[in-house]
């Protein structure tokens, strides 16, 4: 591990605003995000594949009134979005590292207001169909953890991404609000803010135009099942075997 991650670890390890395997609460979080980990009820919004975290931190500062959680399995990535809320002594932002596919073992059953899905890794092989973040066994997660109001915004430079989420989200019973194929261009580029994050900043550089969904999922008449056990290849299994995967 180079010294920087080695630095980057140990850090993160000290800052409350992160949760990650080996502190307290780890186990126990659906349901505690407003009253424990915000104690506050300010909207939650939640952040996929945050890498960085570009989009809670630069919302959460923009949004005081809203609180922001930054997801992804990448400890040194999410703590420079961590850092970043730190110095800035935003109050409203926080981490969290683990997979995705773990998302229901973290968030109770309609605790989420928003969800953003950033960039996340395209899966371009039909053999990994299932691990695209829009596929239908993740918008079944997601489905669970949102408010009945709820909406999901997906941004990606990923054409062939946006033409699966769309029929995904819609063979779903989803319903698409707004969808661009270049979202500078269009009408909804003032909502973002001026956020960028890193990997858009790569591939509009390289000359790819971005895209981007908004949209809302069939509402739940009831929480589907208990907050499951974290999975890892397919078996439940305890919380440290997730860290074999980590980086
Ligand atoms: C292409 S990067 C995008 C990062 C950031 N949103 C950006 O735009 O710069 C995809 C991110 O998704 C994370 N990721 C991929 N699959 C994941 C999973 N199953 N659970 C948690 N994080 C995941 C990776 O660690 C990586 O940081």
């Amino acid at each position: 591990m180079s010294r920087q991650k080695s630095k980057r670890f140990a850090e993160s390890k000290q800052m409350d605003h992160i949760l990650e395997l080996g502190k307290e609460d780890y186990l126990s979080m659906p349901g505690r995000w407003h009253s424990d980990f915000f104690q506050n009820q300010k909207p939650l919004v939640l952040e996929l594949a945050c890498g960085r975290g570009e989009y809670s931190y630069g919302l959460g500062k923009e949004f005081p009134e809203k609180n922001f959680v930054g997801m992804d399995i990448k400890g040194s990535r999410i703590y420079v979005g961590a850092k970043a809320a730190l110095d800035d002594g935003l109050p409203n932002i926080g981490f969290l590292r683990a997979k995705i596919e773990n998302v229901r073992s973290f968030f109770g059953w309609q605790e989420v207001s928003e969800i953003w899905i950033t960039f996340p890794d395209p899966r371009p092989k039909d053999k990994d169909e299932k691990r695209r973040l829009t596929f239908s066994r993740f918008l079944k997660l997601y489905q669970h953890i949102l408010r009945p109001d709820g909406i999901l915004h997906l941004k990606t430079d990923n054409r062939p991404l946006m033409d699966y989420s769309v029929e995904s989200v819609q063979a779903f019973g989803g319903e698409v609000i707004c969808l661009t194929y270049d979202l500078y261009e269009s009408e909804w580029k003032d909502e973002h803010h001026g956020i960028q994050t890193y990997f858009e900043d790569k591939f509009t550089k390289k000359g790819f135009k971005i895209n981007y969904m908004k949209f809302r999922l069939p509402l739940l008449a009831e929480p589907d099942g208990p907050t499951p056990p974290i999975y890892f290849r397919g078996e439940a299994v305890s919380k440290t075997a997730e860290t074999e995967e980590q980086h």
